[in-house]
């Protein structure tokens, strides 16, 4: 049997899900009559303390949404250099926002404030391009699920308002970051003007990610949705999934992180390190340890030439994690 430690986004929708999706009320959700969609996207407004929230059918879609509701085209997002919305989106910011980025580097992922400040640029008119909002990812995905501490976030709050610049958070495995530190949700919600969160990673449904923020920002959201093509009928058949996650596979990441950090120990790297559920494993041969790996039926993925990456997930069981754990230890 394979043990697949890809990524989380591999997990398939577990039987009471499957149940829960078919029996769904739905309607049109572009009319906003799909009582499944209204429901989700009401609990995840108020478990993050803001107004409204908007069903996506992607992070990256949610992300384009939330950072567009801060910049406009001609204007600039400053981020982490590894952050999501910079390597992974394939410029989908630049292209249907026009906005222009830059960043700053952490290892971690975390926030510098310190070069967060030095960057910065007011409104010089027509001279400089002007930085509007900061972008942060909380847990920090290429960074290996590291987790960005509470007071760092509160400190950028300050910061951003006394300047006037407004906050995104990329909040995809955010659930690992309140599960892994016992922040409320709603706090990170306080720090942040607007933010996105997935379904469809460590909480195991198929498909979903929303924008969480003030109503206006939700309302303008709904319009650009629509507009790249984001508009869903039926889809509370989706949302289903996504409520069935909340209530049931939050509080299990904990198991998730164990796993990781078990798997870390295997792989020689400090278990200390690891935060939430992803392992970032520095390798020379990594191209090699990914086919040993495979060869013993544990895939893993390579994030560079000298970088391999392990991912726990709903699908992987303790048993799993021991036995992945045997063969990468032998590499
Ligand atoms: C931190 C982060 N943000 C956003 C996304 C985008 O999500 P999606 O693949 O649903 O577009 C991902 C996907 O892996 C991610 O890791």
């Amino acid at each position: 049997m394979t043990i697949d430690l890809r990524s989380d986004t591999l997990t398939r929708p577990t039987d009471p899900m499957r149940r829960a999706m078919a029996e769904a009320e739905v309607g049109d959700d572009v009319y906003g009559e799909d009582p499944t969609v209204l429901e989700l996207q009401r609990r995840v407004a108020e478990m993050f303390g803001k107004e409204d929230a908007l069903f996506t059918p992607t992070g990256s879609m949610a992300n384009v949404l939330a950072v567009a509701s801060l910049v406009q085209p001609g204007q600039e997002v400053l981020c982490e250099a590894s952050a999501h919305i910079a390597r992974a989106e394939l410029g989908a910011h630049g292209a249907f926002t026009g906005l222009t980025m830059r960043t700053w580097r952490d290892p971690r992922g975390q926030v510098d404030l310190g070069a967060i400040q030095e960057m910065y640029a007011p409104d010089m008119g027509p001279f400089f391009v002007r930085t509007t909002a900061v972008s942060v990812e909380n847990t920090h995905n290429f960074a290996g699920g590291t987790v960005l501490p509470i007071e760092d976030l509160q400190a950028l709050r300050s910061w951003a308002d006394e300047v006037g610049v407004g906050l995104h958070l990329d909040g995809a495995r955010l659930w690992n970051a309140h599960v892994a530190t016992g922040v409320p949700l709603t706090s990170y919600g306080d720090c942040v003007d607007v933010l996105s969160v997935c379904l469809s990673k460590g909480l195991g449904a198929p498909v979903g990610s929303l924008i969480v923020g003030t109503a206006d920002t939700v309302a303008e959201a709904r319009v650009r949705r629509k507009r790249l093509g984001g508009g869903m009928r039926q889809v509370g058949i989706l949302a289903a999934a996504g409520l069935h996650a909340l209530d049931h596979h939050v509080e299990r990441l904990a198991d998730d992180h164990a796993h990781a950090r078990l798997l870390a120990e295997a792989c020689g790297v400090d278990p200390a390190t690891v935060d939430t559920n992803i392992v970032v494993v520095p390798r020379d041969d990594a191209a090699a340890f990914v086919d040993g790996a495979r060869e013993g039926g544990v895939l893993v993925a390579p994030v560079g030439p000298r970088v391999v990456r392990l991912v726990t997930h709903l699908d992987i069981s303790r048993e799993d994690a021991d036995a992945a754990a045997v063969v990468l230890s032998k590499l």
